[in-house]
């Protein structure tokens, strides 16, 4: 469990004059940040310079050179991301069932409060009571049980939504942005190219439509992963959702927490969550965040005023000279990290190269296959080319009998033939898509969920297994 225990007590906002302070780093780039969760942009080990970018934004607590006071405007958010939704916000909606009721017995008894019964995916669905777009691709969705029951999770962890598209239903799973123990819980997806699911739900997706979910799990979270009162938490592109949800609560329930929070982005159109951040460096003094953009053009407007702070950030990609700058106390840290398997691998280098306990290093990454259309095209190809390798599928249980290109996702030629699997994180880190290899073999990039028993019985993680030869494949 995590050090902290949280409390129901927020602390109120300690507003003061923000100052900006030159940062003199002399690094180059080693990785490259992407904005794209699903299609990481290679890492590369050639270091670019940056142009560094010299405004040091952060709250009072810096004692640095007042610069500029030009005042920051909030981000016009008034384009469309999808057809349904032209707003940056929409009224909650009416669908839902009256809240449950919190009553006193009168002066002489004490006051009776019904605690809000916990949220059960089994049985209630979710409704969609607000749509924010973040970024032009991206796109929080705040969700209300349809019960009014509270979501208790672990910040950093995901939950899976059913959604139904042409009569058939899509597993996906996607991190939480909001803090627990709320009557809202919101997830914040970004479009994926040629994603069917992200697509769907930015496109179609309205105030008072209902969702099916699963559980909600994630074993990166702030609560089962310990850490120590200094925290470096380090996102790229959407992967900053999960580490948010960290970020927030954190702040929420440990005022004794000291929380550094860089997070990488393509340029300041793609930065998720800007004015939350800014909000919460306004209200926190334990709390820095220092964005790292591969291109900062126009956005030397952003800059401090008294009322409010805005976001450091330099130009450049994420290395090991970056961060040791940055960071002189890394190893006093417990790092989170989320993003782009490229981005992440790039950033799990630098820790180990700097001798960083590993035991103190926590990353996920959430890299959803696009969707079902490429291993639609392989089955095209299956059935109609004759120079495509091909093996057999056998799934019994299933009545599965098929041919199959070699080579392809299980975990993709599964859904594609009906059979009930759940991809969640499609990563290999969830364990959801767990299946069993009665005969053949596959090859396998992650069992990181499985264990030695698990793995000796023949189980392999579908999304991180690619078909090899004739296979037969069960459930369970
Ligand atoms: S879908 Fe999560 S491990 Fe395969």
């Amino acid at each position: 469990m995590s050090s902290n225990t949280p409390s129901s007590t927020l602390s109120p906002p300690a507003l003061s004059s923000p100052v900006l302070k030159p940062l003199k780093l002399n690094s180059t780039g080693l990785g490259q940040s992407t904005t794209s969760k699903e299609k990481p942009a290679p890492v590369s080990s050639k270091l670019q310079a940056p142009t560094l970018s010299t405004l040091k934004l952060s709250t009072p607590k810096l004692s640095s050179p007042k610069l500029s006071t030009s005042k920051l405007s909030p981000p016009k958010l008034n384009f469309a991301l999808g057809g349904s939704s032209s707003t940056k916000s929409e009224k909650p909606s009416s669908k839902l069932s009256a809240p449950k009721l919190s009553f006193s017995l009168g002066k002489s008894t004490p006051k009776v409060t019904i605690a809000p019964a916990a949220w059960s995916p089994s049985t209630t669905p979710l409704v969609l009571v607000k749509r924010e777009l973040e970024t032009h691709d991206s796109m929080s969705f705040t969700f209300a049980a349809a019960d009014q029951a509270q979501f208790d999770f672990k910040p950093g962890q995901f939950v899976t939504l059913a959604v139904n598209i042409d009569g058939k239903t899509h597993y996906r799973a996607y991190s939480i942005s909001s803090v627990p123990q709320q009557k809202q819980l919101r997830l914040t997806i970004k479009r994926v190219p040629d994603g069917l699911v992200s697509n769907w739900l930015a496109d179609n997706l309205t105030i008072g439509d209902s969702l099916s979910a699963l559980n909600i799990a994630g074993q990166f979270n702030s609560s089962d992963c310990k850490h120590k009162p200094k925290l470096l938490l380090i996102s790229a592109g959407c992967g900053i959702t999960p580490v948010m949800s960290i970020a927030k609560t954190l702040l929420a329930h440990n005022s004794d927490a000291d929380i550094e929070f860089l997070h990488c982005a393509r340029d300041k159109d793609n930065v998720i969550f800007h004015d939350e951040m800014q909000t919460l460096l306004a209200q926190h003094k334990n709390f820095n965040v220092q964005l790292l953009l591969e291109n900062s053009d126009g956005f030397a407007s952003f800059s401090a005023n008294t009322d409010n702070p805005s976001l450091s950030h330099q130009t450049g990609m994420v290395s090991s000279e970056v961060i040791q700058q940055l960071y002189p106390d890394l190893k006093q840290r417990t790092i989170f990290l989320c993003g782009p398997v490229g981005f992440m691998k790039a950033v799990e280098n630098i820790a180990q190269e700097s001798d960083f306990d590993m035991a103190n290093f926590f990353q996920e990454s959430f890299t959803p296959a696009a969707d079902n259309k490429q291993q639609d095209q392989l089955s095209l190809k299956v059935s109609g080319v004759s120079d495509v390798a091909t093996v057999m599928l056998y799934v019994p249980d299933f009545s599965v009998e098929k041919k199959v290109v070699q080579g392809s996702s299980l975990l993709e030629l599964l859904e594609n033939n009906g059979v009930p699997i759940i991809g969640a994180c499609r990563a290999g880190v969830c364990g959801s898509c767990k299946c069993k290899i009665t005969k053949g073999e596959v090859k396998s990039t992650s069992s990181e969920t499985l264990t030695a028993a698990e793995i000796e019985q023949g189980f392999v993680l579908a999304c991180s297994s690619t078909v090899d030869g004739d296979l037969t494949v069960a459930l369970s």
